[in-house]
């Protein structure tokens, strides 16, 4: 197979969903289609639990088990598909956003009763920053939730996408009967069964008297109902208006009942986007080129702390990727080649020989790369878009063991580099800080540097609101900030200037007295 025929039939993808949503399920279900497992229930286990307080010894053995679960690829008809995995606890927030760098569209899972939620907003927010194409599954038809008309328009105004559906519900809850498939014209009966596929009934058109026998006089009558209202309310659906993240398609369905998933899958291989271009800082990037470029958008730290070694993870841009080959390593301007490569199918891990865009490549490393890293046939290029967001949660990182200061160090940066949370210098007092996402997070940190470094350290409360980015075309205003500010001011890893504003009422003044800056709240401007 040629590589623009490689290139054509891959579907790379995130699932993403409010924690409790229904991710997990609906991530098995389409294993199950494609064949990469046979019971249901075989994913479940890669789940941090949701539980409050935090379970270490159930995060390591996650850990380990998520290497594996990452990406999962698998063969469906022609379509080679690959679903990359996302962190259910929003404590790894950060995680997720980098993942959906790597992913060229993305379905998002929402619960029928509980609609939008706080979670979904944000990973929404992200996809609109990079025009992520989005299908929407609305998830547990089998239980009592809300009207789909009400769910049609709290997604449209809380997601601020324009939305079409292309299936439709049968009543929801107990009186549950089935979802047309107005995509494809066909009705399917809903038979609860966790392994199987349900079956359908063949119609020809919306007033096939089949529908009145299978749902009774009244259904289908408030069905049909429902249809005109639709195909008065929404314009016809437009691919490439789906293409370009301006409309989200709508499936309901169940997805522990397997109900609705076939549709969403069969239709998910058809209208979803092939790799894209990637943006490099140079130019843009066409997958069909025939040199190679991927670039890291995640580290995972192996569970053996006596041999600290980790799995890189690499998304194929460009070209075909091929082992042993020699890549450049665009940071560092080093040559290298990698015996060892691994790709994931259907859960298993195995050395692969070549890999094409939209493959996920792991990667054996001892520390070499760093998140957003490019490797190349031999150009010098830098990807965008791995942005970091404004952390919500901030401590001063203090060393307990003076004998140990190298190691909690080289700690930190590997744990940075990683990705794990991210650090700001006080300019002010030399002191580190450490940003996260969630209070697990400081958790993971302290618990690695010791297991892993042999560091230990503790946290020192400080009290913030917001990390913004500044900048100003007017240099003599930047430092007549910074000076005032000097006590707030923090350099990032990368040397930027970091405002780091103790209350929103602070954040407010400042934007107001100093309207020749900009205050940024993700790193990427
Ligand atoms: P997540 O990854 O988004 O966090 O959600 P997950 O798939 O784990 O699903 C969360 C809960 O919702 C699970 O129940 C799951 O069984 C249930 N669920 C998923 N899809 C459906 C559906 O279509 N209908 C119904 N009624 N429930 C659904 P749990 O009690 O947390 O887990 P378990 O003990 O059942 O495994």
């Amino acid at each position: 197979m040629g590589l623009q025929e490689e290139i054509s039939r891959h579907r790379t993808f995130a699932i993403i969903s409010h924690p409790d949503a229904g991710k997990t399920t609906l991530t098995e279900k389409l294993l199950l289609f494609g064949g990469a497992i046979h019971v249901a229930g075989a994913v479940k286990s890669n789940k941090i639990k949701k539980t409050a307080t935090s379970d270490w010894m159930e995060i390591e053995k996650q850990r380990g088990i998520s290497v594996a679960t990452s990406v999962m690829g698998f063969n469906y008809g022609d379509y080679k598909i690959n679903i990359l995995d996302t962190p259910g606890h929003q404590d790894f927030a950060e995680d997720t956003y980098r993942t959906l760098t790597a992913v060229d569209s993305v379905i998002i899972v929402v619960d029928v009763a509980k609609g939008v939620e706080q979670q979904t907003r944000k990973l929404m927010e992200v996809c609109r920053m990079r025009n992520t194409p989005v299908i929407i599954f609305v998830n547990k038809l089998d239980r009592e939730g809300r009207d789909p008309f009400d769910i049609l328009d709290e997604l449209e105004n809380e997601l601020k996408i324009a939305v079409r559906p292309l299936s439709w519900p049968i009543n929801i809850g107990a009186k549950f009967k089935g979802v047309y498939n107005i995509y494809e014209q066909g009705l399917d009966l809903f038979k609860p069964d966790k392994q199987k596929v349900t079956e359908r009934v063949e119609i020809d058109d919306v007033n096939d008297p089949a529908i009145d026998e299978a749902v009774g006089a009244a259904d289908a009558a408030k069905f049909r109902e429902d249809l005109e209202l639709i195909e008065g309310v929404y314009p016809d659906f437009d691919v490439e208006a789906y293409l370009r993240g301006e409309v989200a398609p709508v499936f309901f369905g169940s997805a522990l009942n397997t109900f609705g998933v076939k549709e969403l899958l069969d239709c998910f291989v058809k209208i979803a986007p092939a790799p894209r271009p990637t943006q490099a800082e140079e130019r843009v990037i066409e997958p069909q080129e025939e040199a190679f470029s991927g670039f890291v958008f995640k580290i995972h730290a192996n569970m053996d702390p006596n041999h600290r070694s980790c799995i890189a993870f690499v998304k194929v841009c460009s070209g075909k990727f091929e082992r042993n080959a020699n890549y450049k390593h665009v940071r560092s301007g080093k040559m290298m080649r990698f015996a060892a490569p691994t790709a994931f199918m259907a859960q298993k891990k195995s050395v692969v020989d070549e890999a094409y865009p939209g493959d996920i490549v792991g990667i054996p490393d001892t520390g070499n790369f760093k998140i957003g890293d490019t490797l190349t046939s031999g150009e010098n290029l830098h990807f965008k878009g791995l942005p970091s967001f404004s952390p919500e949660m901030f401590k001063y990182i203090e060393n307990t063991d003076p004998m140990k200061s190298k190691q909690l160090e080289k700690g930190i940066q590997q744990l940075m580099d990683e990705g794990v949370a991210q650090l700001f210098v006080n300019q002010f007092n030399g002191r580190k800080i450490i940003g996260t996402v969630g209070q697990l997070q400081f958790e993971v940190i302290q618990y690695r540097l010791l297991h892993e470094y042999g560091a230990q350290c503790r946290w020192e409360p400080i009290s913030l609101y917001k990390a913004c980015w500044v900048e100003s075309d007017d240099k003599a205003a930047l430092d007549a900030f910074k000076k005032r500010k000097h006590q707030f001011m923090a350099l990032d890893r990368e040397g930027r200037d970091v405002f780091l504003a103790d209350s929103n009422y602070v954040l407010q003044m400042a934007q107001a007295d100093f309207p020749a800056i900009r205050f940024h709240f993700s790193s990427e401007f």
